[in-house]
């Protein structure tokens, strides 16, 4: 059986969308001082296209969460594993994730940033699986809706493999 049911998304979509992604977040945020950060693991690759594609000035950071059980399904305890490691208080800052799915580390990582008085905070996600929110989150920049499959590729996992695809595709499970 093949690994991969599906590629969703080829080299060639994804760079486009960073391309519109920072695009906008270039407009939106001219002139201010904005920190990206990006959420450890998954979001390492889709982080280092997107900020070589944003004109204004950036400072980043990482932070990482872990939920524990499965694999695939998301579970209900978020930890902090890797806080950032700078001043964000005053900042404009956006949160950087490949893919939301619950909803649940999104939110608990905005609650513990909004803690540190940033001047603004937003999040930009890649991949967005709507149908599966349980929690609502407030994502400014989405580049795609996708139904409710597992992907990986492009820094996504399924336990620790596959983050070094340069696409995204759709694991079969036997
Ligand atoms: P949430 O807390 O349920 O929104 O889960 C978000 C996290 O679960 C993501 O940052 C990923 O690490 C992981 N995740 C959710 N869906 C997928 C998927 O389809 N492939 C790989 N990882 C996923
Ligand atoms: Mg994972």
């Amino acid at each position: 059986m093949d690994r991969f049911s599906e590629i969703l998304f080829n080299e060639q979509t994804i760079a486009a969308k960073v391309e519109e992604l920072a695009g906008r977040i270039s407009r939106d945020y001219a002139g201010k001082e904005l920190v990206l950060v990006c959420i450890l693991k998954g979001a390492v690759t889709f982080m280092s296209d997107l900020m070589r594609r944003i004109s204004a000035p950036v400072a980043i950071e990482f932070i990482q969460a872990s939920s524990y059980g499965d694999a695939i399904l998301s579970s209900d305890s978020v930890i902090i594993k890797r806080d950032i490691g700078t001043d964000i208080g005053n900042k404009h800052v956006l949160l950087v994730d490949t893919i939301v799915d619950t909803g649940k580390t999104l939110d608990c990582l905005f609650k513990i940033l909004a803690e540190k008085n940033p001047a603004s905070l937003n999040a930009v996600t890649l991949l967005d699986k709507k149908t599966r929110r349980a929690i609502k989150v407030p994502i400014v920049y989405c580049g795609f809706e996708i139904p409710d499959k597992f992907v990986v590729g492009y820094g996504m996992d399924y336990g620790e493999k596959y983050r070094n695809l340069p696409y995204i595709a759709v694991l079969n499970h036997e």
